[in-house]
């Protein structure tokens, strides 16, 4: 498969590229680094991206930012943020990812445990991870050609503990190379419109 990740040199796409790269073709996107460099806040960025690279069979998608602050503290600057970058980027790659897309190939998004498992400074998150994950089972009823599309909702990774502990006390972290696996799923299986939990039920 031709497989293009958007968030590849990130610590949850470097996992899924060295999974996927076992037995696929993948073309990293990142920001200021990867094959090739976009700002996933800009459709014509992503669509010349695609322009460059051709149909694909799946596209994967591991970024996205948003603030980390109280309901109080949160101003303009930083829903936007987490609006215009991790929801509405990821729709960005969805929409016009799907133009370039094979017949009956997948699209996997990115949101996060705390859209149901709240933390403090969490609120933006949630917000923003709720709307994905929303999207993606209403997109899943529309998209052409037999389309799929998912999304890979992780706890904290252990290789991001020292980054997000404070934030996530209690929380058992999961290594990369198992959430990795959850994007396999969304890629190679049959599902569509999933939320797919990267983190236990309890
Ligand atoms: N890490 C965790 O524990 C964890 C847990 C649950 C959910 N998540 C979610 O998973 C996603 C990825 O997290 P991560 O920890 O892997 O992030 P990360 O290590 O910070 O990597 C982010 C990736 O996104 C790219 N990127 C950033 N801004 C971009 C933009 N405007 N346009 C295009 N690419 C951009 C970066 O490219 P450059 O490197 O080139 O800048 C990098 O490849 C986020 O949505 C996060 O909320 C993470």
């Amino acid at each position: 498969m031709k497989i293009v990740i958007f968030g590849a040199t990130g610590t949850i796409g470097q996992a899924v590229t060295t999974l996927l790269s076992e037995q696929h073709e993948i073309i990293k996107i990142g920001n200021s680094s990867g094959d090739y460099k976009v700002d996933i806040g800009s459709k014509s960025a992503i669509r010349e991206v695609f322009e460059k690279i051709g149909m694909v069979d799946a596209i994967v998608s591991a970024t996205g930012k948003v603030a980390f602050k109280t309901f109080d503290a949160l101003t303009d600057d930083d829903w936007e943020l987490g609006f215009k970058n991790k929801l509405l980027g990821q729709i960005n790659i969805a929409q016009v990812g799907s133009n370039y897309l094979n017949s009956s190939g997948s699209i996997t998004l990115t949101s996060g445990i705390i859209s149901e498992r709240p933390i403090a400074y969490g609120l933006a998150a949630a917000t923003v991870n709720g709307a994905l994950e929303h999207f993606v089972q209403a997109a899943s009823l529309e998209l052409p050609n037999k389309q799929r599309i998912n999304i890979v909702s992780p706890t904290m990774l252990t290789e991001s503990v020292n980054k997000y502990e404070d934030f996530f006390p209690g929380f058992i972290p999961i290594d990369g190379k198992c959430v990795a696996e959850y994007y396999k799923r969304s890629v190679l299986g049959i599902e569509n419109g999933q939320v797919i939990r990267a983190f236990n039920g309890a």
